[in-house]
């Protein structure tokens, strides 16, 4: 037997302001979709905001629905969006901001497991990384790749071989 560890590695920011403009903006436009979520049941509301390669952004929130499994998170409307936006283009960061109890969360919160593995596909895709920012009051975090989540992950060149 041999133990195989994997590290994963993330930046942590005070405060957006740290960031370059580009990406304090991003945050600031996945922080406005946060608040048109619509998130009757879980009254948690989620903005993300992604920067496509022609610098574009395009936003997303969650959208929840009385049969809860029909609703989806605020990262795949926004990627899903985006793709079918701009097929073409490549998607530079995502930035996610999320709302509970009427105030933006201290602590980021990390997209789910599916987001995630949408997200994976959208850097096999186009063979570039996208960076993560998840926004919190008290710090903002960042990863260079969705390789930094998912470092063991399922994807296409499983199936295409
Ligand atoms: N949600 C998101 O939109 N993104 C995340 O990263 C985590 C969870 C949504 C799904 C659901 O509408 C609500 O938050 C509670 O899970």
């Amino acid at each position: 037997m041999k133990k195989r560890e994997i590290t994963s590695v993330l930046y942590e920011y005070n405060s957006p302001a740290e960031l370059e403009k580009v990406y304090e903006r991003l945050i600031e436009n996945a922080k406005k979709a946060a608040e048109n979520a619509y998130a009757p049941y879980s009254k948690f509301k989620v903005g993300a905001a992604v920067l496509l390669e022609n610098d574009e952004i395009v936003i997303g929130n969650n959208q929840e629905n009385a049969a809860y499994p029909s609703g989806l998170c605020a990262e795949r409307v926004a990627i899903f969006y985006a793709n079918a936006k701009y097929p073409d283009k490549s998607i530079k960061a995502i930035a996610v901001a999320a709302i509970n109890n009427n105030s933006f969360v201290k602590e980021p919160i990390s997209p789910c497991g599916s987001c995630l593995q949408v997200m994976l596909e959208s850097e096999k895709k186009t063979k570039s990384s996208i960076k993560v920012f998840l926004y919190g009051q008290k710090q903002t975090l960042m990863a260079e790749s969705i390789n930094q989540f998912l470092p063991i992950n399922f994807n296409g060149d499983l199936l295409l071989k």
